[in-house]
């Protein structure tokens, strides 16, 4: 009873952030995002009736506390799916550096829910996939789907889900990742969504959020980079001062992020196409399309506080590599 999954991080171009239930993780609002190729979590689950307790090795490190509990905590979702009550092994890495600043939890939770309900016998749809994967970490919902994808909020836990909405060749669109800050304490995602609600500027970008993304997805579809991109940078400037005006503040951004941002938008002016999204952290994506790569890379690198860029395309859903 073993199977090994592999799934990519993804970058929403509108954002998760706020849910109206933390223990389903069923968000405020529906998003958009993009899989990113290259990066990518490879996971093996052994379930192993021998075994009196689940064990969860994180790049050859046996893991304990928290991050073993929340491991725990999943495979008993999948457990009582199965109605099986068997114990597991699970072996997890990353080929992308822990300190990097590109989350991992989504690429995780995704690679998880394949590899283990593949391992007990389940055999889900891609749809009951991306819910099991949204209770392990949100935006794992949408590293189930292909290429391009949009995460349902909703109406409770049987229709919050996420499909793909077009191909990962459907657009050449390339994400730059300027690391500026790898080792920053922050406070997590999971801390960060309980918050929202603190924030007199949630409600606000949730009267918003559904025009964002339809127009966001009508923006993909068309290819039109022009309209994704001042979009992109609206939800994501409109969710980080919904974190900065939360009780207590969230502040991720150090002053090398805002002139990254202030940089990108004066160069867009000009007419290149690029544009900003940041997460729950001070690194900057940098969203171009392939004929500005080069450019993009070269200007990038020259901006203070840029330690390194990783460059991802459009990536696949999650996939099954092995199953014995
Ligand atoms: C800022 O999915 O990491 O990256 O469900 O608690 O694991 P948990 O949160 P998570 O939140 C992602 C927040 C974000 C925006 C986004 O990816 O949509």
């Amino acid at each position: 009873m073993t199977a090994t999954a592999i799934a990519h991080p993804n970058i929403a171009f509108i954002k998760y952030w706020g849910n109206r239930d933390d223990a389903l993780r069923l968000p405020c609002n529906s998003s958009l995002s993009s899989n990113l190729a290259g990066l990518e979590t490879r996971t093996t689950v052994l379930f192993d009736p021998s075994y009196t307790e689940d064990r969860f090795v994180l790049a050859g490190k046996a893991q304990e506390g928290a991050s073993l509990k929340r491991v725990t905590d999943f495979l008993d979702l999948v457990r009582n799916l199965a109605r099986h009550d068997i114990y597991a092994q699970v072996d997890s890495a990353n080929n992308f550096p822990a300190g990097a600043g590109i989350a991992s939890s989504a690429s995780a939770f995704a690679a998880l829910a394949l590899a283990a309900s593949t391992a007990i016998g389940l055999k889900l749809s891609e749809s009951q996939l991306s819910r099991l994967a949204r209770r392990g970490s949100g935006s794992a919902s949408r590293s189930i789907p292909n290429g391009f994808v949009q995460w349902q909020a909703g109406e409770g836990d049987a229709d919050s889900f996420a499909y793909s909405i077009a191909p990962a060749d459907h657009w050449e669109l390339i994400d730059l990742i300027c690391v500026l800050d790898s080792g920053h304490k922050t406070v997590g995602s999971t801390a960060g969504h309980a918050l929202a609600h603190t924030s007199p500027l949630h409600a606000l970008r949730q009267e918003r959020v559904s025009e964002r993304v339809e127009l966001c997805r009508k923006a993909i579809l068309e290819r039109d980079f022009a309209l994704f991109a001042e979009l992109v940078e609206e939800d994501s400037e409109f969710m980080h001062a919904v974190m900065r005006t939360s009780t207590p503040p969230l502040v991720y951004w150090l002053s090398e992020t805002e002139i990254i941002l202030w940089q990108v938008k004066q160069w867009r002016k000009a007419g290149r196409a690029l544009c900003c999204t940041v997460d729950a952290g001070p690194n900057v994506h940098v969203l171009t399309l392939k004929n500005e790569v080069d450019w993009a890379l070269q200007e990038l690198g020259k901006l203070p506080g840029v330690k390194q860029i990783y460059q991802a395309g459009v990536g696949q859903g999650a996939r099954l590599v092995d199953e014995k």
